[in-house]
């Protein structure tokens, strides 16, 4: 009899509380579930990608990606968020998720502690398991905002901070003075800080601000997914410093080889071109959060409005969760995103208003 062996690595990794969902209701299901923008990717994006395709631009990339992604990523940075990076800075990855595995690989020793948002998006923990690190989870206060007391405490001794503004799954926005304060206790301490972007461009009340801009140990993470409706494309990138880029291509050249070189030339006529489908997006999955809280808010749920991303985290008992998913409205538990939030869910609101007044109307009969 032959025994199927995997490594001790695994063994403690469990299946995304997400990705069960995908399987989860039937027709009449109303699916709050899928963090991915329901819109399409903007028309001359993919024409970019139908030009490359055409062109015969379909063979490996350099493993950092091409020069003309890796430039236009540094402008961006410059011109968004104020940060400097030479495209030599830049490492162009197989989405969001790739950068944030390399990161990890690339800096985390075995048992060094990982300070991770909980509740948090789902891959940190175990991406940082997965490189050898402990995760520990960092708490949020009662407005689900980080609780920058008691990452401090932690903070003595740790590797890794990641930071993740605006926040899957609360969609909060942390505040600069946070951002701040926290990179910079962080650099004293010498944790190296990973400040995941992927929502930038999705907050409703403030503006952005880039951990990188307090400090210089700080590997910032972004992707197109989000911004330009991208998630199948799986672009992303990390920015970061020359010695941490060096180390990554390390794990990324063997690995992955290069982010396809399609979506890479797509990726540029994103960044360089016309910036108007994000700011529609934007306005559109705001009108979508107004609806959504008010509504909520009227069926007597109380919490925080929330600031940015496309997710709402509700208050909501565990049965009830339950409850919810067995009338066919898919919201994933907070135990999905750590061990601080059992009695909430997140609810995305990517999806059509339609759908969003249906789902009110069967919050309404829980
Ligand atoms: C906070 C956060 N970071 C990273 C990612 C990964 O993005 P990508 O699809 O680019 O891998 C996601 C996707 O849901 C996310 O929510």
């Amino acid at each position: 009899m032959v025994t199927y062996r995997c490594a001790r690595r695994i063994d403690g990794i469990a299946e995304s509380g997400i990705r069960k969902l995908f399987d989860a209701g039937g027709p009449d299901a109303v699916n709050l579930g899928i963090g991915q923008p329901d819109f399409d990717t903007p028309d001359h994006i993919k024409e970019a990608a139908i030009r490359a395709i055409r062109e015969g631009k379909t063979g490996y990339t350099p493993n950092a990606g091409i020069p003309e992604l890796r430039t236009a990523i540094a402008d961006k940075l410059k011109r968004e968020n104020g940060l400097s990076y030479g495209p030599d800075r830049i490492l162009v990855s197989a989405g969001g998720s790739e950068a944030l595995h390399l990161a990890m690989m690339a800096l985390v020793n075995e048992g060094d502690r990982v300070l991770v948002p909980d509740p948090g998006f789902v891959s940190y923990a175990p991406l940082a398991s997965i490189a050898g690190g402990r995760p520990i989870g960092l708490p949020f206060d009662d407005t689900l905002h980080l609780d920058v007391e008691a990452a401090k405490e932690r903070m003595d001794g740790a590797r890794i901070l990641v930071l993740n503004s605006p926040s899957n799954p609360t969609g909060m926005v942390e505040p600069e003075s946070t951002i701040r304060a926290l990179v910079e206790y962080a650099q004293d301490r010498h944790v190296t800080v990973i400040s995941d972007e992927v929502y930038e461009h999705f907050i409703y009340e403030s503006r952005h601000v880039s951990a990188a801009r307090f400090g210089e140990d700080v590997i910032t993470i972004n992707a197109t997914s989000k911004t330009y409706a991208m998630t199948g494309w799986r672009i992303g990138y990390l920015a970061a410093p020359k010695e941490y880029i060096d180390a990554c291509i390390k794990v990324h050249q063997y690995c992955q080889a290069c982010a396809t070189s399609i979506a890479q030339y797509a990726a540029v006529a994103a960044y360089t071109g016309d910036q108007s489908p994000v700011a529609a997006m934007r306005e559109e999955y705001r009108a979508r959060r107004d609806l959504f809280y008010d509504g909520l808010s009227a069926l007597g749920y109380s919490f925080p409005r929330p600031e940015g991303a496309f997710y709402v985290f509700l208050p909501i008992e565990r049965d009830r969760i339950q409850e919810a998913v067995a009338k066919g409205l898919l919201i994933v538990p907070g135990s999905a995103f750590g061990n601080n939030a059992p009695d909430y869910a997140r609810l995305s609101y990517a999806t059509s208003r339609e759908n969003l007044r249906r789902a009110l109307d069967r919050f309404g009969t829980l």
